[in-house]
């Protein structure tokens, strides 16, 4: 910060080898626009009040009067920060005994029918008071910036009652994440008896009217073992209705009918599609539904990826987002995210990165101000230590991230 004000100082940087980009300033990026990035050699990028204000060639860098701060990007390449539009991010305790048991042959969806599984986070959710949640947060936020992510969707969904429902989204507003209404992500066992209807209702008349001026989306769990098509559909509307935008968690181990739900209702994203067949992708393609492909998640539970280069054939728009949970995707990087999208769901590096970009901040509602290096978008700028900034995707579980910018201030200092 400069003396005395709250502005943060102009930023220049300088001599970076390689400035990638999203191409244009349209979004969602689909069809042949989904790999289109703008790629410039020896450049520079200019930040000034938290927003990049020049973008060009070295040749092309203007004189600069007054104080400046310069960060020597020789070896280096630049990208946007990463938007990560799907994760757990808000959760006390670990699951790393249900990660043996899993090693061992059991299965996430037993695991989860027996009481274990999401409940079991729920169980460490609710002890963790607001405090302890907001330092688990603080700490998985830390693990997200050196993974070069900048802005960052959390969900609720582990308090499952009304306090500690809007314990996590105050916590994830408080920590700068966009924060979605997950109350339908499982049945309490103090509902068990009574059943999902019933939770749905208490959850609809209890909880939404304050959640839903905390929250910016709802999303719900449309699965096998969770809630089914009628029972997301009643929460949904009535979600809807309370202001926040649409999302479901659909086709992650059944087709249960989450895609036709998600265009009759207008949604935003659906999320998972690792069991979506073709009639789901057609449908997808010819709608605007962001589909949003976590295959960290199928990794991690051994599971089919979800149809990516089909979704991506056929013109539908495609996110990328790590599902970070202590469950399904214990993973908070997108970096990998960027690696499994290229070695295993047959995207380019250039599709990946505009998956995990401008189409996340699309999914966001943030795509006029996130997702790309351009003049007038916030200055959050992730640098690579490497000069080809395919290495985001190619140097598998390496460590690329070298510095992050966020908000034309350095959040991650040098450290490839
Ligand atoms: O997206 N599928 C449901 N919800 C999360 C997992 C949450 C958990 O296992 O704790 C998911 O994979
Ligand atoms: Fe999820």
């Amino acid at each position: 910060m400069t003396a005395g004000g709250s502005e943060p100082p102009r930023l220049l940087i300088r001599g970076l080898s390689q400035i990638a980009t999203p191409a244009g300033t349209a979004a969602p990026l689909r069809g042949a626009a989904l790999g289109e990035v703008d790629v410039v050699e020896d450049g520079f990028i200019l930040c000034e009040g938290g927003r990049i204000t020049a973008v060009g060639a070295m040749s092309e860098l203007p004189a600069l009067r007054g104080e400046v701060e310069e960060l020597e990007g020789t070896g280096l390449s630049a990208i946007p920060g990463l938007v990560d539009c799907h994760t757990h991010a808000c959760f006390a305790g670990d699951r790393v005994e249900e990660f043996a048991l899993r090693a061992a042959g059991a299965s996430y969806e037993e695991l989860h029918a027996a009481g274990g599984g999401i409940l079991s986070t729920v169980r460490a959710t609710r002890a963790a008071g607001e405090s302890g949640l907001a330092d688990a947060l603080a700490l998985h936020r830390a693990w997200m910036v050196r993974s070069g992510t900048t802005t960052f969707e959390a969900k609720s969904g582990y308090g499952l009652d009304r306090e500690t429902e809007l314990a996590q989204l105050r916590v994830i507003r408080e920590a700068g994440g966009v924060p979605t209404f997950l109350g339908a992500h499982a049945v309490p066992p103090e509902f068990s008896e009574a059943g999902a209807v019933a939770y749905l209702e208490f959850l609809i008349a209890e909880v939404l009217p304050e959640a839903a001026d905390l929250a910016e989306a709802a999303d719900v769990f449309l699965e096998r073992g969770a809630f089914d098509r009628d029972e997301a559909r009643r929460y949904l509307v009535a979600c809807r209705k309370a202001g926040l935008e649409l999302r479901l968690h659909g086709d992650q181990f059944t087709e249960s009918g989450a895609v036709p739900l998600a265009l009759e209702l207008g949604a935003r994203s659906i999320d998972h599609l690792e069991s979506t067949r073709s009639a789901g992708i057609a449908a997808l393609a010819a709608s605007d539904v962001t589909a949003v492909l976590l295959p960290l998640s199928a990794l991690f539970l051994g599971r089919p990826m979800p149809p990516a280069r089909a979704l991506a054939d056929s013109g539908a728009v495609l996110a990328l987002a790590t599902d970070f949970n202590p469950g399904s995707s214990f993973s908070e990087s997108l970096p990998l995210v960027c690696s499994l999208a290229c070695t295993q769901l047959r995207l380019a590096p250039d599709e990946a990165l505009v998956a995990c970009t401008t189409n996340a901040a699309h999914v966001l509602g943030r795509a006029d101000r996130k997702g790309r290096i351009a003049p007038g978008f916030d200055a959050d700028i992730v640098l690579l230590g490497a000069e080809d900034w395919r290495y985001l995707a190619y140097h598998l579980g390496g460590p690329v991230v070298h510095t992050v910018v966020q908000g034309g201030e350095i959040a991650l200092a040098g450290s490839a």
